[in-house]
């Protein structure tokens, strides 16, 4: 049976129109006026706006990290990103030192198999560059696995030199392949930890001030230098700060192909976040850390003006009893990470509201651009006939409670507790199925699918 979307505004990247829209066997088949035939499921999406389905391309589901995992799994986490407006996320496989980077795939695999509810597909960690690691990256490419993140973070557990970034980024652009960067400088940062630690400075504050934004603004120059030199693209994750971005935008002015993310927390909360008392703070610890407010409106002005393409949750979530507790009294046992996957979308809208974002340009940075830049489109992200059916049916006037007890990820807490933001999904389509509606769930856990990625398009 076919379903007609009567009535709506269609927004996209690049326009906005009211026109129908005809979903059969998955797919948009056509979008136009007067398309109604007998026997069509009619939704009238009057005075609303239809949006292609939200893309987070960055989430740590089911993942093991600092000696704990991440709370939500490909379950739990992906119903919550339905909940939000966002209908395919790309997590993170995250292989182990001595791991095969296959061996590592198919864990992850089993991981999200039968259990996510939203189209998925993996970006690969490389946290060693051994005898066969550029082999395997490309075994892994041929499976869909198109992307690849390396740290200059996280000494000794995650990080790499910058001798093996470099043949990684001489690899990829043979390839076709993008690389992704977590840019922190993982050294320095070590030795200003050993610092605070000596002079008994343990809240979770100081697992702020013990990553500044300067050295983020380092290893991006230093990552978009050598993305330069190997002729590579170059994708850098979570960027929080002025400094990282003027990086960027340097490394863009110069001719490189370099993009980047930034992610709702770095663009709502700020270093007062971290700072709130009772070990409340720890529930904003993440990495690179929450920044003080002053690097917000560049982070806005970066979104409009397109030298940030993207905005990903990083989502890793982990619960305040239990998890975040296990670094009371000392900041560098804190499992770093934040519940994020499901408003999203909310919060760059509120960005609508506000006055600092046009509507295309939200809908290109929460659903085309990283559709473009993870070989998704125009399957993700567009309107257009012979697109998946994943829609988003958004009341721009709904006020919406970001509190706790609204939202569905499995988190005992969430970071915008007291906070109303307007706007939010009334239906989500996926594959032409109704999987939400005012606010019930209608999808099924599993139903989900691999989504084998291309490669970036020159
Ligand atoms: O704090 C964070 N971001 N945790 C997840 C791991 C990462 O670096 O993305
Ligand atoms: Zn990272
Ligand atoms: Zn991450």
């Amino acid at each position: 049976m076919a379903t007609l979307i009567k009535n709506g505004t269609l927004v996209t990247a690049s326009d906005r129109f009211v026109a129908d829209l005809r979903l059969e066997g998955g797919t948009i088949v056509e979008l136009g006026s007067g398309l109604a035939r007998p026997g069509d499921e009619v939704v009238d999406a009057k005075g609303k706006l239809v949006l292609p389905g939200a893309i987070d391309a960055h989430t740590h589901l089911d993942m093991p990290f600092m000696g704990t995992s991440s709370s939500d799994d490909f379950a739990t986490g992906t119903i919550a990103a339905l909940h939000g407006g966002t209908t395919t996320i790309i997590d993170f496989i995250v292989p182990t030192r001595g791991q095969s980077l296959p061996a590592a795939l198919e864990l992850w695999r089993a991981k999200a198999q039968g259990k996510a509810a939203c189209d998925y597909g993996f970006h690969c960690c490389i946290v060693e560059m051994a005898e066969h690691t550029l082999e395997e990256m490309d075994a892994l490419f041929r499976q869909g696995i198109t992307s690849f993140k390396l740290f200059t973070a996280y000494p000794g557990v995650l990080m790499i030199d910058d001798g093996a970034i470099y043949r990684a980024l001489r690899w990829a652009a043979r390839r076709g392949a993008l690389i992704q960067a977590h840019a922190e400088n993982g050294p320095v940062i070590t030795e200003v930890v050993a610092e605070l630690v000596a002079a008994r400075k343990l809240e979770p504050l100081y697992h702020g001030l013990s990553r500044p934004s300067q050295l983020e603004g380092e290893a991006t120059a230093r990552l978009c230098a050598i993305a330069e030199v190997a002729a590579a693209p170059l994708y850098i994750v979570h960027l929080t700060c002025s400094e990282a971005l003027e990086a960027v935008r340097a490394s863009r002015r110069r001719g490189a192909r370099v993009f980047a993310e930034t992610c709702p927390q770095y663009l709502y909360l700020s270093l007062e976040d971290l700072a709130r008392p009772d070990f409340e703070g720890s529930k904003f610890v993440c990495s690179p850390p929450l920044r003080p407010k002053s690097h917000q409106e560049e982070l806005w002005r970066g979104l409009r003006q397109g030298d940030l393409q993207t905005v990903a949750t990083d989502h890793c979530p982990f619960n305040f009893k239990g998890q975040k507790e296990l670094g009371r009294g000392d900041f560098r046992k804190i499992p770093n990470g934040l519940p994020a996957i499901e408003t999203r979308v909310h919060l760059l809208h509120q960005g609508v509201v506000d006055g600092k974002l046009d509507l295309c340009r939200f809908v290109d940075a929460v659903s085309t651009a990283p559709a473009k830049l993870f070989g998704l489109y125009p399957r993700k992200g567009a309107l257009v006939p012979g697109a998946d059916a994943d829609l988003v049916i958004w009341d721009p006037e709904k006020k919406v409670d970001l509190g706790v007890a609204n939202l569905h990820m499995r988190c005992d807490y969430s970071l915008y507790e007291g906070r109303t933001v307007t706007g939010g999904p009334e239906k989500v389509f996926l594959g032409g199925k109704l999987v939400v509606d005012g606010g019930r769930f209608l999808g099924r856990a599993g139903e989900g699918r691999f989504l084998a990625r291309s490669a970036l398009a020159e």
